[in-house]
């Protein structure tokens, strides 16, 4: 009670695009009483059962929700709680939901002294079925939660902890990370690390022969972890290792650069590259749990920042507003978990990548990517008539010297294609979306950015 759940919970339903459901609100209305009147007339214990009724529908219908639970309806629904829901507890100060709740006519919060003594007996149920505790009032939180994301400046000192389960773990680096991070690695997973597997730097790792080796190597069995600690390459490779290992083992994700921490840890995409194109090889597998230390970006070159500034500001734009690193985790992972196949939703991310992964591939792949994406940032933005001063400014993209037909022809096999008209994202003022634009008028962006 005053925790802020209705308000809480609408929001992120609209975030996952789910359906809410507040059951007192719901309940009201099927009496067309208000829960004060109710409990006058038909006594808590009749309130109670209805509440655990509606809940347990919802628990067990085909549909996922978002529900907003009455304190009181935890009780006797724990089991279900534990098996099919995801259960946040909205952790607020009791002084808080006081002076939130006395003004709400709730008939729990009549006298100040019972609501304390409510607040605090409930604490112990709450403590056993919540999966995890955030602040009232932090949409994001809830979904990074939900996600299994961790956000927590020094998460690396506290990884043993993090990594769901008691049982056996192997770490995933390459030599740079593991060089820098690995001691600290090391002591923070204690006796549960089993083995250290070193994979190459940069996108050498996401090839057939290195996952090869490492399933060769692996001594898990099927109660162990994989644990990735590197850039998005290293968790591309390790996590469709473990997809792919005795059928799929859990893994857990610490990305050390900007691009991993906002963009390739999230989501549950694994893969490897194979000569027909980077990325044909893989498997949705969503990691056990993310851990974002944004301490661990300390080192990272300049150069593989920028990578990421590129991905950062894709994503406000999406967003149309700023984000921190936490808040653009959050973002791309709502969409990943409303549309965790990429059927549908998830395709804004692309915003800009049909240009950049033409050029990539005009320029065989000798362009770096956030410099590819800022270019196709441009181009995004101007087929949706927006201003590009901020690309400009923060990105500053610089026309590339490619062969403009092969780079026209990686777009158009690049599969977004219906007939003459080409499916590209754009920004509208309902959000972004995915539209059919004139193949001309594609073409005349993307030569717009070859020098
Ligand atoms: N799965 C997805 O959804 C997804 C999304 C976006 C990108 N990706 C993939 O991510 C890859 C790119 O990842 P990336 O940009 O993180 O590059 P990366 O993994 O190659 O890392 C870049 C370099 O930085 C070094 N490094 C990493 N962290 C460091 C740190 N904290 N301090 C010092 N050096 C550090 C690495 O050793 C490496 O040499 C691509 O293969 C791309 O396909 C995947
Ligand atoms: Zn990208």
């Amino acid at each position: 009670m005053g925790a802020g759940k209705t308000t809480i919970g609408s929001e992120v339903a609209e975030r996952l695009g789910r359906e809410f459901v507040d059951t007192d609100q719901w309940i009201e209305d099927e009496h067309g009483l208000s829960i004060s009147e109710i409990f006058e007339s038909k006594g808590e214990t009749y309130f109670r059962g209805v509440e655990r009724r509606l809940a347990l529908d919802y628990l067990g219908g085909p549909e996922p929700h978002v529900v907003s639970l009455g304190g009181g309806a935890v009780h006797g629904i724990e089991h279900a709680l534990r098996h099919y829901a995801y259960t946040i507890w909205l952790d607020v100060e009791p002084d808080v939901a006081w002076a939130r709740a006395r003004r709400s006519d709730r008939p729990l919060a009549r006298d100040e002294a019972s609501f304390r003594n409510l607040y605090t007996n409930r604490l112990a149920t709450y403590r056993k079925v919540a999966d995890s505790v955030v602040s009232s009032g932090d949409v994001d939180g809830v979904i990074l939660a939900a996600a299994g994301i961790h956000h927590e400046l020094g998460a690396l000192d506290g990884l043993g902890e993090l990594v769901p389960g008691d049982g056996p773990v192997a770490l995933v680096g390459d030599p740079t990370v593991v060089g820098i991070y690995g001691p600290r690695a090391l002591e923070a997973l204690g006796a549960r690390l089993q083995q250290t597997i070193d994979v190459p730097r940069g996108e050498a790792a996401k090839q057939i022969d290195v996952a090869q080796r490492v399933w060769s190597e692996l001594r898990l069995d099927r109660g162990g972890t994989i644990v990735a600690l590197g850039g998005g390459t290293t968790t591309d490779l390790a996590g469709f290792v473990a997809a792919t290992y005795l059928r799929g083992i859990p893994w857990v994700a610490v990305p050390t650069t900007l691009v991993g921490q906002l963009d390739a840890a999230i989501g549950g995409k694994t893969g490897i590259d194979v000569p027909e194109g980077k990325n044909l090889v893989g498997a949705f597998h969503w990691p056990a749990r993310v851990v974002i230390d944004e301490a661990l970006l300390q080192t990272l070159p300049e150069r593989e920042r920028r990578q990421g500034h590129a991905e950062l500001l894709k994503t406000e734009l999406l967003a149309g507003r700023r984000l921190d690193v936490r808040g653009a985790a959050a973002f791309k992972a709502a969409l990943c978990l409303r549309d965790p196949h990429d059927k549908g939703p998830r395709n804004v991310l692309n915003l800009g990548h049909t240009f950049a992964h033409a050029l990539e591939a005009a320029a065989d792949f000798d362009l770096p990517h956030g410099e590819a994406v800022a270019l196709g940032l441009l181009a995004a933005l101007r087929l949706s008539n927006r201003d590009t001063t901020r690309v400009e400014e923060e990105l500053d993209p610089r026309p590339v010297t490619v062969d403009s037909e092969r780079a026209w022809q990686a777009l158009l096999r690049d599969k977004k294609r219906a007939g003459d008209a080409i499916r590209v994202v754009v920004l509208t003022d309902d959000g972004p979306r995915l539209e059919e634009r004139p193949a001309e008028e594609v073409r005349r962006e993307l030569v717009r950015l070859i020098a």
